[in-house]
């Protein structure tokens, strides 16, 4: 079916199906571009193919990849995107200090996010001049922000391709026209209502997988650039979301994380009406699927029935990660986030109601813009009362262009001190929560080989904390019972039972 005349593909008449299939070296690349997604990308890697051999025979080696990725789990699931492409175009992964094509995928929630890119382009300068080969390329949250990519082109004009959020799914037809032309490429799209469904992924963790259920954000939050950077919001079709689940079930995956911005408002927009809720319970019937987690909940849009369906479900985690941001309701109405102090509280109780059982984690902003000692109080008060598991706690960073940026700022000493605060209470509370379980039994996914001590593994319980205990590189992606002997702050020792 794949072939015409003379043996090649013609893409555009290949079902997306089989898209994923195909063999880059069976490409027509005679034919003219293809007008449509993503038989257009599979065109340009297959060209790219070319390129890259081409230079892999001058030099006599493969070319190599690095790709570090900022930020949030949606920039780890671009990165895994990402990866795949360059993989399927014959680079090979090396270390940062030993590729041909280095790429970051840059974050911009805060400020700090931006200054570690600066710092690491300002080392590249050098590898780049040893290399002839070498490309840079940048994309992600922090491009689709004008002023960032003016400065990168002004003082760093050695980066070779540039290209934001919106069309990340255009990497291999950029990297073709950077690898043909050797001039550099910036593409940034503004926004976009396109999603591209299918295109090559390769997986961190071949047990488990992030799956985007939705892109962008339309909630506006005073402080936050994403918005402005991942655009409005725009939700898969279900029946792509389902499809992409039951694909990696069929491949080893024992237990996935559905990715979005603000999964509660899941569903708006699409011509068939469904929502977090009815979602979530498909899913959930998806034979040979263990365990499903979600991320992240807005709970202005936390439903009861979301809460329900949770309930009763055996493989949805009991792990709920619900960002708090204020515990001062005048502060949450500043940062447009549409529920008071009291209405969040109603939440958590009516989550652990249907759920007693249930970890509770958050994100907490210290020294937003106009905080006053008493609003900073409030949130001690959330989170005394709340008993989070564990907490991100974050020094409010001024973005530029959002609401807040105009607002009075509050002194850093003041910041400061209200952060160590806060920690100090954040942590004292969950030492004491995950001490909890110690002494009982419990399942645990097996993640990893123990990074300091190879006869011992990390896996995770259902309500996400980690793990330790003896074990080998075999047991990864298994399911163990472990004795959870020790709590030891953040995390577990225990015993294979
Ligand atoms: N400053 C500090 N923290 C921020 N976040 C978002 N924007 C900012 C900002 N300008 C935090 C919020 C959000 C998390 C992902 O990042 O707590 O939930
Ligand atoms: Fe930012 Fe608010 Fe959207 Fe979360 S919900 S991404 S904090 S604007």
């Amino acid at each position: 079916m794949f072939n015409n005349m003379d043996n090649k593909s013609d893409i555009n008449n290949i079902s997306i199906e089989a898209l994923k299939n195909i063999n880059l070296d069976d490409v027509n690349l005679d034919m003219p571009v293809p007008d449509t997604e993503p038989g257009r990308q599979y065109y340009f890697m297959g060209k790219c193919k070319q390129l890259v051999k081409n230079i892999s025979d001058e030099i006599g080696r493969p070319l190599r990849y690095y790709i570090k990725t900022f930020g949030c789990q949606m920039n780890a699931r671009d990165s895994e995107k990402l990866t795949a492409i360059l993989e399927c175009l014959g680079y090979e992964e090396a270390e940062e200090g030993a590729c041909d094509f280095i790429l970051y995928n840059t974050c911009t929630v805060r400020e700090n996010a931006n200054q570690k890119v600066y710092g690491r382009l300002g080392h590249l300068k050098s590898q780049k001049r040893d290399n002839p080969y070498m490309i840079i390329g940048l994309c992600g949250c922090m491009m689709q922000e004008a002023h960032v990519v003016e400065k990168i082109c002004k003082s760093y004009p050695f980066v070779d391709l540039i290209f934001g959020t919106h069309n990340i799914f255009k990497f291999a037809e950029l990297l073709y026209y950077r690898l043909q032309s050797g001039n550099q490429i910036v593409d940034i799209w503004e926004n976009t209502d396109q999603i591209v469904e299918e295109l090559p992924s390769r997986r961190k963790f071949p047990f488990k997988a992030g799956v985007n259920i939705m892109y962008g954000c339309n909630n506006f939050c005073s402080y936050c650039i994403v918005p402005y950077v991942r655009g409005r919001e725009r939700s898969r079709e279900p029946k792509a979301i389902l499809r992409e689940i039951e694909h990696l079930v069929e491949d080893g995956v024992v237990e996935i994380m559905l990715l979005g911005q603000n999964v509660n408002s899941y569903g708006n927009g699409l011509c068939e009406p469904i929502n977090f809720a009815e979602l979530l319970k498909e899913v959930d019937k998806i034979d040979g699927l263990q365990r499903i987690r979600f991320m992240t909940s807005h709970p202005k849009d936390l439903s009861d029935e979301l809460i329900s369906v949770m309930a009763n479900s055996k493989k949805v985690c009991r792990h709920f990660h619900l960002p708090l941001q204020s515990g001062s309701s005048r502060l949450l109405k500043s940062m447009n986030r549409k529920y008071t102090k009291e209405q969040y509280i109603g939440l958590v109780e009516k989550l652990r109601e249907a759920m007693p059982d249930l970890s509770i984690t958050t994100d907490i902003i210290v020294g937003y813009p106009g905080e006053t000692e008493d609003d900073f109080l409030e949130t001690m008060d959330v989170v005394r009362r709340v008993k989070y598991d564990s907490a991100y706690t974050f020094i409010y960073s001024r973005r530029s262009g959002t609401p807040a940026a105009d607002m009075e700022q509050v002194p850093e000493d003041i910041v400061k001190d209200r952060f160590d605060r806060l920690l100090t209470l954040v942590n004292e509370i969950s030492k004491k929560r995950t001490g909890r379980l110690e002494g009982k039994t419990a399942e645990v996914l097996v993640e990893n080989v123990n990074a300091h001590d190879c006869s011992m593994v990390t896996g995770r319980l259902d309500n996400n904390i980690l793990v330790h205990f003896k074990g080998s590189k075999n047991d990864i992606g298994t399911f163990k019972n472990v004795y959870l002997k020790k709590a030891m702050g953040f995390y577990y020792l225990g015993e294979v039972r």
